[in-house]
This record gives structure tokens, sequence and C-alpha cells, in this order.
């Protein structure tokens, strides 16, 4: 018998079979410092890499990440791939699971948890607190405006917690009532989260044009809001979105359009794919032609991160640059300069 016959092959799971996730080791010394750290900022599941990279490359020391969290010694500065930061941390010691809810509870009462390691001591903490309510949002509705601080077990006997944080969503998430029959693709949640962020959205009557804009979920956000939205993609809308009023199609490329000729706008909006310096140009034309009031695209990453585009978007004077829970590997600008209302 020929000797590939005779090997004993390897048992194998059935295919339906997943192979458990190793649980995350914790860090020995999640902390190596006496005092507090000054800051610790938020990273989207999945974005941890990117938001360290971004705070290396802005000068900032003594990084430590834990978990979603990267913590330092040094003070808040905003960062584009936090969702939010803990600007004011501070170590409580958590010898029991009631010592630790009550030293929480002794600050304030609202806390959201942030799970990084821990999780089931965390949990019965966490079930010792005053539960927070985090309604899904209607959109528009404003967030909402009640104080809420983040809190994570940095140790089982050592709990960071930060009782304020630049978000008012838990652990910088904001959740939606979602709509399963009206938009034709998911992307309108990012639309709706960044539109929350900055605080303005399109009102009715407004001129929008909407670049990328195919199948057209964010067509029809924009549309369910009573303005006019002109969608640009060389691809056609989903024709429940091509029948709302106030919707029309230019099967056209967005860098095609010529900003000096085209009628002035409320709002441009992108979430064309292209390489983010191409966008960049896009949006600057835009700008010097002085035919948007505002803008908001996505800034999209293909293969690794370009922090430095990223920051060039940033420094567009009145522009913002942010990632958001609904964003995936793609940062949200918007520029609001402030004659635009
Ligand atoms: C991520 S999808 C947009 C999804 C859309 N925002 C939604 O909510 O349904 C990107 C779109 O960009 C379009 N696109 C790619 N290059 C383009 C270009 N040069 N001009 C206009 N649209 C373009 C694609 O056809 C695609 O429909």
């Amino acid at each position: 018998m020929p000797a590939f016959h005779r090997q004993r092959r390897a048992p194998q799971r059935p295919v339906h079979e997943v192979a458990p996730e190793p649980a995350p080791i914790p860090p020995e010394n999640p902390w190596p410092f006496e005092e507090a750290p000054a800051t610790a900022w938020v990273a989207a599941p999945g974005f941890e890499a990117q938001l360290l990279e971004e705070l290396r490359l802005k000068g900032i020391h003594h990084l430590v990440p834990h978990g979603r969290l990267v913590l330092s010694s040094e003070p808040a500065q905003p960062a584009a791939w936090a969702l939010a930061v803990w600007d004011a941390p501070l170590l409580l010691p958590a010898p029991s699971v009631k010592a630790a809810a009550d030293g929480l509870r002794a600050i304030q009462r609202n806390w959201a948890l942030l799970p990084a390691f821990h999780h089931r001591r965390a949990a019965l903490i966490a079930d010792r607190l005053p539960p927070v309510k985090a309604a899904p949002l209607a959109f528009p509705e404003a967030p909402p405006a009640s104080h809420l601080g983040g809190w994570t077990l940095l140790s089982p006997d050592l709990i960071l917690a930060s009782p304020t944080t630049t978000s008012p969503f838990p652990n910088g998430e904001p959740r939606f009532v979602e709509d399963k029959e009206g938009p034709p693709s998911r992307a309108y949640l990012k639309l709706w989260e960044g539109l929350t962020r900055i605080g303005e959205h399109p009102e009715p009557g407004q001129r929008c044009m909407d670049l990328g804009a195919s199948p057209g979920g964010w067509t029809w956000a924009i549309a369910k809001l009573g303005a006019e939205v002109e969608a640009v993609d060389k691809a056609p809308l989903d024709a429940n979105v091509a029948a709302m009023p106030g919707v029309s199609w230019r099967q056209d490329s967005a860098f095609a359009l010529d900003p000096e000729k085209e009628e002035p706008v409320d709002w441009l909006f992108s979430d064309v794919i292209c390489y983010p310096a191409r966008l960049l140009r896009l949006v600057e034309r835009w700008i010097a032609a002085g035919k948007a009031r505002r803008i908001f695209c996505s800034i999209k990453f293909q293969g690794g991160t370009d922090h430095e585009i990223a920051a060039s978007f940033a420094a567009i004077p009145h522009a913002r640059v942010f990632h958001s829970a609904h964003n995936k590997h793609e940062l949200t600008f918007a520029w609001l300069p402030p004659a635009h209302s």
C-alpha cells in the first residue's frame, strides 16, 4: 500500500462546528504607573490598531492598549478613530463585587461597562448598578442629554472609571430604530450616525446631491427628511427609492462633474468607493467653487489606513473627521463652515 494511504488523518471537526475563539489573555500589568491614566480612548471593535497607530503618530506617549481602550498619562485630545474619549479616568479599588458597585454608585448614577477582560466579574458588578436606559434613537431624534460615565475592570480588583466621556452613547455606540423595509442597503445607518454626531441634517426642501448613491440607502434617508436629492451614480437606484418624492437619478461619474457649472447645493454627500486622495481633490474642488454649503463623505481605505490623508482632510478649516460605530474601514468627513446655516 502506498505510504500516503497509510497516513493517519488528523481528527476533523464537523464542518458546522466552529472552533471556539481563545479567550483573550488579560495583561499582567494593565497600567504600570501609580497615577491613574489621564485619558482613555475607545476604539470600535476591530479598529483598535488604527486608533493606536493614530495616537502614536500624534506623538502621544505611554500608550497602553487594554481591549478596545488605549490608555495614556497624557491629557485628552481628539482622535478620529476613537468613538469616545474618557477624559477624567480614575482608579477605583474593587476588593469585592459589592464594594466595586458601591464605589461607582457613590460617584454617580449612570455608568456604561466597557467589557475588556474579567467578563464574569465585570458582569456581576454591572448587575448591581442602576440600569441605563439606552433606547434606540428614532432618527432624527436628538441624542440623550443625560450624563453617562464609562468603566472597565483593569484587573479583577481594580476599576478604571471615567465619570465623563465625550459621547452620550454607551461606549460611543448609538443604536437606531432600524427600518428593514424602506432602504435598499444598511449604509443609511452610518449616515444617521454621522448626522447625529454633527447635530445637523438636511431640512425639508433643501437641495442635496448624493454622489455614489446606488442602491440608495443614503438617498432614501435624505429624501425621508423631505429634502430634494439628486442621486449621482453610474448604477441605477433601487426602484422604490427612485420613486420617492424629491428623488432624481443622474447617470454620471462623480468625478466628471464640474462644480463650477453645478447649481449650488445645501448638502453634498459622497459614499463613492475611490482612493481617499481622489476624494480629497473632489472635496477641495467643491469647496473652492463655493457650490456646497455643507459636505458629508465617507473616506474609504483600501488595504492599509492612510493616516496622512486623514490628517489632510482634518486640516481643512471647519472639517470634522471621525469614525462611527456603523463605519467599516472608513472615516466620515463633515465640512460645516460657520456661514452654512
Ligand atoms: C458603497 S456604494 C454606495 C452605497 C450608498 N451610499 C447607499 O446608501 O446605498 C458605492 C457606490 O459608488 C458608486 N461609484 C463608484 N465610482 C463612482 C463614480 N466615479 N461616480 C459615481 N458613483 C460611483 C458605485 O457604483 C456604488 O454604487
